[in-house]
């Protein structure tokens, strides 16, 4: 007996349907494809008069004018009237939201742990110009006069004219002799000498934000922000700002006022904790080198502004972040559980908030600031184009 093979007939049927099944296949495979990979929006935009017809990118944040723009702002050189509407997500009290808008809620969030926003007490009104900021400290050096320059403008905009310049330490005065138990102690430092150059120079800059922290816990500051002096920010900051602090109070990130409670040393948190209630914050309003996080729809010019936990990778540079009494004690607290080796700011800052029980570091995409000295400065401003580290 022989098989039988299939005729040709059966055979060119069996071709078609595999023609026809192959061609479905890869068209869903593209269309899959092409959706994972949605290209990121684009848009041309006339910047000024040199910079016209300029394609704008998620990527590229340009500084003009004493604003920073970038992919989920540049709408706003346009329209000088408002904060784009996905703002509104971040609700203020007793604002009327258009029907389609909903006050966001971070994912898999307990309904229970809500705090109505007509509660958050506005007694807390302070005299910085900022919401709920009872301290502003800004890092620099004295020779970058430009640069505080360029802060005094952008704050004036906002009527924000309380703020404190720290420059006490500077390359020179880290290795000074007389300097050094300060130094070591403070830092909580190995006993082994800061001999790399590049590390003397941002010892500065890490011994400032160090004396911050020690006197916000002095002062009892409820909430301070710090920042460095290449600190610029997007448009309708002051707003988008006020907008981020009733939101954290509102999800019970952020606990001032009458509800401001130390985390004594339970529960500990773990290296990854996502806990969003029982910790000391520290909220990152500034982004660096490109961290946004991955739940952020970075490629919409649009896209929902979040708020997410980052406790082991907590880094986003430390040019501008939030701490309250109890989170810069905890700081403190965290340097004098082991000796140290030296880091610079924003690397101490991570693995300060990775090891202590209490500390969480939240993320705000999209930022509100960015470093004037590694964006594209249309302003010009001198000192933006070199490396200081408070030299
Ligand atoms: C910008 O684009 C417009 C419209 O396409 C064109 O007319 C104009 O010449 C362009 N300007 C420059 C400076 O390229
Ligand atoms: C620059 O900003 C200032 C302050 O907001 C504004 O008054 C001025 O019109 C702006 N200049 C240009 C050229 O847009
Ligand atoms: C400017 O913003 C206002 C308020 O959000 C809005 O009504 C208006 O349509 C916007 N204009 C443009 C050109 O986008
Ligand atoms: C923050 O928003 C509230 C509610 O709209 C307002 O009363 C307050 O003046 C704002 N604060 C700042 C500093 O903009
Ligand atoms: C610090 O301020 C908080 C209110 O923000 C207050 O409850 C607390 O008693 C103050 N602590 C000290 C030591 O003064």
């Amino acid at each position: 007996m022989t098989i039988n093979k299939p005729s040709r007939f059966t055979f060119k049927i069996i071709f078609k349907r595999t023609t026809i099944i192959t061609i479905i296949l890869t068209t869903l495979i593209y269309s899959v494809k092409l959706y994972i990979s949605l290209p990121s929006q684009n848009i041309i935009v006339n910047l000024n008069d040199i910079h016209k017809n300029i394609t704008f990118t998620k990527d590229e944040v340009y500084f003009l004018n004493g604003t920073a723009y970038d992919f989920y702002s540049i709408d706003e050189l346009y329209n000088h009237s408002e904060a784009n509407i996905q703002w509104k997500t971040f609700p203020l009290p007793d604002e009327q939201l258009p029907p389609n808008i909903h006050p966001w809620i971070p994912r898999n969030h307990p309904i229970n742990k809500l705090i109505s926003i007509s509660s958050i007490s506005t007694s807390q009104q302070t005299n910085t110009g900022l919401a709920f900021v009872d301290h502003i400290y800004i890092t620099s050096a004295p020779d970058l006069i430009d640069r505080q320059a360029n802060i005094e403008r952008m704050f004036a905009r906002y009527q924000i004219t309380n703020f404190e310049w720290r420059m006490q330490w500077a390359r020179n005065t880290c290795n000074l002799h007389e300097n050094k138990e300060e130094l070591y102690r403070k830092i909580n430092l190995k006993p082994t000498p800061i001999r790399n150059e590049k590390k003397k120079r941002q010892c500065a800059i890490t011994m400032e934000h160090v004396d911050i922290w020690h006197d916000i816990v002095a002062r009892n500051f409820s909430l301070s922000l710090i920042l460095e002096d290449d600190a610029v920010f997007v448009p309708f900051f002051q707003e988008k700002f006020n907008r981020t602090i009733y939101t954290a109070i509102r999800t019970g990130a952020l606990k001032i006022g009458e509800l401001a409670t130390c985390i004594k040393d339970k529960p500990s948190l773990s290296r990854n904790s996502n806990e969003w209630f029982e910790q000391d914050p520290l909220i990152f309003i500034g982004t660096c080198m490109g961290f946004i996080d991955s739940n952020f729809a970075r490629n919409r010019r649009n896209a929902q502004p979040i708020l997410t936990t980052h406790k082991e990778t907590a880094n986003r540079c430390s040019h501008a972040y939030l701490l309250t009494a109890c989170s810069a004690q905890a700081l403190i607290r965290q340097i004098s559980v082991r000796k140290n080796t030296f880091l610079q700011s924003d690397l101490l800052l991570q693995a300060l908030v990775a090891a202590s029980p209490t500390l969480q570091s939240f993320w705000l995409d999209p930022p509100l600031v960015y470093q004037g000295n590694r964006i594209k400065d249309l302003d010009g401003i001198p000192s933006f184009r070199r490396t200081t580290y408070n030299n």
